[in-house]
């Protein structure tokens, strides 16, 4: 059999072909800047093992690490009915959760578009579309009313502080969101309030991170799953750690935590090496960075999230249309615009299946441009959105590895969601050989032992099995991490 890498070689030798001199030289500066040996993807995870212990340590370190309040593993026999609500990029998805028992659950969901400048929105708009939501949902699904209020699982997925697992502190926000007077606070409490005042009757039980409800949902259905982790507009990922090795809970609440039980983090990964020691930045990461709202933060995600797959494409085109290789001669004023692409703009181009013409990359730039290209330019495009998906795959998966090697897991089930996991073209095999790479295994792919597998519906199941575990929990008489 044919190795990817083997199959990447054949394919680029084929699409090069009759390339001219010019463009090929052009292509060779940026294979060299964006190929991410072995050596270097191995370098980067020993870096990332010490910061995640950077992170759980008393000091801190770039990656926030932040305890989770989920403190048990699901057994699978969680029962009851829950809300769950996922902020995503572009929708609310508001979704009642039936945890059946026997690992089975059952969803009823809606999805709410969010008003297009709900990024640079003001707090009471984005508070209000939620609340106002929740109400058109609850009367649809609860038409006679509701005995007692009904538990919510609220999923916000931007790195939030809890002292408790219903509290979220925004530490600040990410992938381009930059809504005032949110940063600092718990979001909570601004949920709750934009409910009361519309007497929708519902309790936020339990803040969850997208990741940490993939971990949840994936280990209800299947006792392998050991990392919950989204590859999407943003990256990060969640585990299970022991307490006593999360040196950072010492003296402020170590003495109500069983110290060999587990505590969910929601790593926050995507700040990785903000300190900019390992990873390999090219300009274009630069460039990405010091145009964003949130300049010298998520490093690392800004690398290799879907929000920014597209837009390192744009700057590289861009900087090559300035150079005088490309375009030569065309108005390029749509290019010049932040954000043109979209990550399902690199994604069509590396499913474009007619390697000689490349058509449908050719309509596509006339469609989003209105530029013409030339099948030269064409073949540079493909090339590039190549280059950017395989460095984007690869880097991400340090972060299994190193929570891996952390963890001492030799075999894992790795739950992800999101959608440059779920559908950008080729993400599943490079990063499966992104693993092979950093652990030297000389196996065939279907028998790596680490393997990346689809998650669970985190936002929806997750959050409420975790909603139904905080109650299990106060039931219980135990109010760790349960704010009253
Ligand atoms: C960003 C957020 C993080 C979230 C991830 C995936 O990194 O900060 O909370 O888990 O995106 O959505």
């Amino acid at each position: 059999m044919v190795s990817l890498v083997e199959q990447a070689a054949i394919n680029r030798t084929n699409l090069l072909k009759g390339v001219s001199p010019e463009i090929l030289s052009e292509i060779e500066k940026i294979e060299e800047i964006l190929t991410v040996s072995p050596e270097t993807l191995k370098k980067i995870t020993a870096h990332f093992i010490t910061e995640l212990e950077k992170g759980l340590s008393k000091e801190g370190g770039n990656i926030p690490m932040i305890p989770g309040w989920v403190l048990e593993y699901p057994t699978g026999e969680e029962t009851g009915d829950y809300l769950a609500i996922d902020l995503g990029g572009t929708n609310l998805r508001v979704v009642l959760v039936k945890l059946l028992g026997g690992s089975k659950f059952e969803t009823e969901q809606h999805k709410y578009s969010l008003p297009d400048n709900i990024r640079t929105a003001k707090a009471e708009e984005l508070w209000s579309f939620i609340a106002d939501s929740l109400k058109v949902f609850v009367d649809q699904h609860f038409p006679s009313g509701t005995s007692k209020k009904l538990p919510l699982g609220f999923t916000f997925s931007y790195p939030a502080s809890q002292n408790a697992i219903n509290e979220g502190i925004l530490q600040r926000w990410t992938k381009g969101y930059d809504i005032d007077g949110v940063e600092g606070k718990d979001v909570v409490p601004m949920l709750q309030d934009a409910l009361a005042s519309r007497n929708v009757p519902i309790e936020v039980v339990a803040l969850i991170n997208d990741t940490t409800g993939t971990l949840v949902a994936s280990a209800y259905t299947d006792p392998e799953a050991k990392m919950g982790l989204i590859f999407g507009t943003g990256c990060n990922g969640a585990y299970y750690e022991v307490a006593k090795n999360i040196p950072k809970l010492e003296g402020k609440y170590a003495e109500d935590i069983d110290p060999n039980g587990l505590m969910a983090i929601n790593c926050e990964y995507g700040a990785f090496d903000n300190e900019h020691k390992v990873l390999p930045r090219t300009k274009y990461d630069l460039q990405v960075d010091e145009e964003s709202p949130r300049p010298g933060q998520q490093s690392f995600e800004k690398m290799i999230s879907g929000y920014y797959l597209g837009e390192l494409l744009r700057l590289i085109l861009l900087d090559l249309y300035h150079d005088q290789h490309i375009f030569k001669g065309a108005d390029v004023s749509l290019l010049s615009k932040p954000f043109i692409f979209d990550t399902s703009v690199p994604a069509k181009i590396e499913e474009d299946a007619s390697y000689e013409e490349l058509k449908d990359t050719e309509a596509l730039f006339k469609e989003i441009l209105g530029v013409e290209t030339n099948l030269n330019e064409r073949k540079l495009i493909r090339r590039l959105a190549e280059l950017i998906g395989n460095r984007a795959s690869r880097l991400s998966v340090c972060g299994i590895a190193a929570i891996c090697k952390k963890r001492g897991y030799e075999t894992a089930h790795c739950a992800a969601d999101g959608s440059v996991y779920n559908r950008y073209p080729g993400f599943k095999e490079r990063a499966a050989q992104g693993l092979r790479d950093i652990f030297d295994w000389d196996l065939e792919p279907k028998d790596y032992p680490i393997i990346i597998v689809p998650a669970q519906d985190g936002s929806g199941a997750g959050a409420a099995i975790i909603a139904a575990l905080t109650e299990k929990r106060l039931a219980a008489g135990k109010s760790v991490g349960i704010k009253q």
